[in-house]
């Protein structure tokens, strides 16, 4: 089979090829699926750089996520997989491996998922909408009426929190770092976006929401973009990080923590996702699978590449003001 396949930690463009490879078998707990899609994330790149909180041993196959159809069950009782087999499921990866036709992952994380919901919407019904749905609903859990402030608010889980706060009753206050981004997020139902540009943000905020500053805020920047969401909470405020685009550190004053009562806490769905029952995790995607079908968690479709141009498709998803998610279209249902 064709896998992207990358021996060497580095620049996405330059380490990742195309190599045919042995068709893997699934043991036993596991099934083989048959991939047709699989977005290009920031957490697949960061793997590929060598900069994730987990790295593979090399060589390796990058991704995440993705959807396809299981073919193989592997051997013993498998009820789950047995379940599965001949299904169209999404193709949860947590050590990743699903940029390439077939992947093998543990029974319980190939998830079946609603026929209506197209296969471009199940390749990217994971690390973003279940990102967006625990750390507003169940990590912060931001009340009706309440300002929730966020940078990056232009990618694909930023637009998701904004169609979130319309659906939810939250307010959300947006930060970009393109002042052309600010009438798209507004016409998508931002309640206020203000520019990096545009001077201090923590400024800004507190033109908009009030001189205490805000409860709620979630930064995936870090850098003076993070430090400026620092700065804008009020007391008693939680600032979640849970990403690192610019790769630059966030600055805490510590007397803002001491005095004034400011949190500052990580999230991480590889931590966040196993702490769950099943039951609870069986929830959280039947949330996905709704606010999907609402739009309110759905991912704008970028370019899709087949695996062979793999080269253009890293450089694409990291293209300034890219429009949509990009996609590997690996294989017709
Ligand atoms: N912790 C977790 O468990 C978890 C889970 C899922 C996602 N994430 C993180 O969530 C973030 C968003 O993911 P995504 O898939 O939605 O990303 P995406 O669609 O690829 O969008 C990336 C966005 O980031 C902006 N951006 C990139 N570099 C920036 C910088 N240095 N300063 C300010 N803005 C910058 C881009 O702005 P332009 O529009 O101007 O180009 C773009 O809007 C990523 O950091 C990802 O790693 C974390």
């Amino acid at each position: 089979m064709k896998a992207v396949v990358f021996d060497r930690f580095g620049e996405p463009a330059e380490v990742l090829r195309i190599l045919d490879v042995p068709i893997p078998e699934p043991g036993p707990g596991q099934v083989r699926v048959r991939m047709i899609a699989s977005p290009v994330n920031p957490s697949d790149l960061l793997v590929v750089r060598g900069l994730y909180g987990v790295l593979p041993t090399l060589p390796a196959t990058p991704g995440f996520e993705g959807v396809g159809v299981v073919d193989k069950v592997g051997p013993g009782l498998n009820l789950l997989g047995r379940f599965a087999l001949g299904k169209r499921v999404a193709v949860i990866n947590s050590k990743g491996g699903d940029w390439a036709e077939y992947a093998v992952i543990p029974s319980r994380q190939a998830r079946p998922f609603p026929d209506d919901i197209p296969d471009e919407q199940v390749a990217s019904c994971f690390v973003n909408p279940a990102t967006v749905l625990a750390m507003v609903r169940h990590v912060l859990a931001v009340p009706k009426g309440e300002w929730l402030l966020q940078s990056a608010a232009g990618s694909s889980l930023g637009r998701m929190i904004i169609k979130l706060g319309r659906h939810d009753g939250f307010k959300t206050i947006n930060v970009v770092r393109r002042r052309e981004a600010i009438d798209e997020l507004k016409a998508l139902g931002a309640d206020e976006v203000v520019a990096a540009s545009d001077g201090p943000i923590e400024e800004q905020v507190r033109r908009v929401v009030g001189p205490d500053g805000v409860k709620y805020a979630l930064d995936p920047v870090g850098g003076d973009t993070g430090t400026a969401l620092f700065r804008s909470l009020a007391a008693e405020g939680r600032l979640i990080l849970y990403g690192t685009l610019s790769g630059e550190p966030v600055q805490i004053d510590s007397r803002l923590m001491i005095a004034g009562k400011r949190v500052v806490e990580g999230f991480w769905l590889g931590h966040w996702m196993p702490k769950q029952s099943i039951p609870a995790a069986l929830g959280v995607f039947h949330e996905i699978a709704n606010l999907i079908r609402a739009g309110v968690l759905a991912t704008d479709r970028g370019t899709a590449f087949s695996l062979d141009a793999i080269g253009e498709a890293v450089r694409e998803a990291e293209v300034v003001a890219r429009q949509g998610k990009v996609l590997l279209k690996i294989s017709e249902r």
